[in-house]
Parts: structure tokens; C-alpha cells; sequence
């Protein structure tokens, strides 16, 4: 099927006031590989910790991929993964600073900076994290993770497509699933993405009296 029914919008206020957690999507709405890159090279412009973008994503369309997502996940999810163009995987990688030399030095390709301060920065990058504990590494993956879903859930709805994010699944069973070593990927959550087959439900939020504390 095209996806004429999916209408992209810049109009911010839309895209952030009118997001709803979508339960069904409509199943014949594919989305193309070149697609689903654009809106992954967008939602990952979100800041993470010492930029090491700690983030891992499984794209998850093939009905084969898609019967494994399913064994993990709760059966009160069942229906928004299968029906959604893509189910995604979203896992943060706790030895995120094998990536330092390479974003470090694409900086310096890229003209950002110079080689002198590509070797200072990455060295103090380095001196920051190696020390980490693995809990304290959790919390920061789990922290940049957050923010680059939260992106790319807003990103779809620039795109025309909605989501749900998702904790309801077997986070000890993901990684063994798909093949993925469970000492290096830490499974986040999971993001049902596609075209909106149902409105979704009202919510309400708390005010900012009641969230905040003015000092
Ligand atoms: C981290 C996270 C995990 C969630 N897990 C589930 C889930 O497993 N199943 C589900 O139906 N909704 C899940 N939700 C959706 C929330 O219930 C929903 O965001 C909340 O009720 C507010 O509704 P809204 O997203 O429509 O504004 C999750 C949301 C977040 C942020």
C-alpha cells in the first residue's frame, strides 16, 4: 500500500501536544529503509554524555524477527508490535567507549576541530568513563536513551507516524532473542512505530505545582 494517508507536519506544537501512546497501527503501511534511516539520523541529533552516543537499535519489520519480539513481549503488547510498521528495539551499549576514537576523530574530518584538540578531548573523555562502574554506566545509557527515544518518537510524528513506548516485555530474554550479548546491551525499551490505526486515550498530567519546586 503507499502511504498517502501519512502526512508529514513541522507544526511543533502538534507534534508534542497531540502525541498519544498508539495501541493499533495500520499493518500495510510500510516504511522504506531510506525512511526509517532519515528518522534515526534525526532523532539521534539528541545529546547523550560526553557525545559517545551509547544507543543500539533493532529495526524489527520481518514477520520472522517480528514472531521473536513477541515471545518476550507481554501479551497486552502483542497486537502495537504486530501491527506496527516497525517494532524497535532500543538498547544502550555499556561499552560505548569503544566508539570515542571514531566520533572523536570524524570531528576532526569533519573540520570541527583540529587534531591537537581531538587528542585532548578524547583523552579526557577516556579518563571520564574508563573508571566507570557498570551501574554507573547503566544510569548514563539509560539517561541518553531516554532522550534519543523521546526524539524519535517526535520524529515520527514529524514523519506521520505515531508510537508507543514500551517496558512491558522480558528484559532478561531480549537479548538472547536476537543474539545480542547481554554484558555489552542493555535493553531500554521498545518503541511500536507506525500509521495510527486507532486515536489512542486522553491523559491527563500533573500541573507544575505539583512537579516542580521554585528556589
Ligand atoms: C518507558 C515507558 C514504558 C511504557 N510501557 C508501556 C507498555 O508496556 N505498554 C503500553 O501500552 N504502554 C506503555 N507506555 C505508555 C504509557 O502508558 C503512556 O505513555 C502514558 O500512559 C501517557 O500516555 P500518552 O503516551 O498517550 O501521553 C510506556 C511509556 C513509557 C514512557
Amino acid at each position: 500500500m503507499s502511504n498517502t494517508s501519512v502526512i508529514p507536519t513541522n507544526d511543533f506544537e502538534k507534534i508534542i501536544l497531540e502525541r498519544r501512546s498508539i495501541k493499533s497501527y495500520n499493518p500495510d503501511v510500510i516504511i522504506s529503509r531510506e525512511e526509517m534511516e532519515d528518522m534515526l539520523k534525526k532523532a539521534t541529533r539528541a545529546p547523550s554524555s560526553t557525545n559517545m552516543q551509547p544507543w543500539h537499535f533493532l529495526i524489527i519489520q520481518s514477520a520472522e524477527s517480528k514472531a521473536k519480539l513477541l515471545e518476550v513481549a507481554s501479551p497486552t503488547n502483542h497486537v502495537k508490535l504486530e501491527t506496527a510498521s516497525a517494532a524497535i528495539a532500543i538498547f544502550g551499549d555499556l561499552h560505548y567507549t569503544t566508539r570515542a576514537e571514531e566520533i572523536y576523530s570524524t570531528n576532526v574530518e569533519l573540520g570541527y576541530v583540529t587534531e591537537e584538540m581531538k587528542e585532548r578531548q578524547l583523552a579526557a573523555v577516556l579518563q571520564w568513563n574508563s573508571p566507570k562502574t557498570e551501574e554507573q554506566r547503566r544510569d548514563i545509557v539509560m539517561t541518553d536513551c531516554g532522550l534519543v527515544a523521546m526524539q524519535l518518537m517526535l520524529v515520527a510524528r514529524s514523519h506521520g507516524y505515531d508510537t508507543n513506548p514500551i517496558n512491558g516485555y522480558d528484559k532478561t530474554r531480549i537479548n538472547e532473542a536476537f543474539g545480542l550479548d547481554k554484558k555489552r546491551y542493555a535493553p531500554v525499551m521498545l518503541l511500536a512505530l507506525g500509521k495510527a490505526a486507532d486515536e489512542g486515550f486522553p491523559t491527563m498530567r500533573l500541573s507544575p505545582d505539583k512537579i516542580a519546586q521554585w528556589l
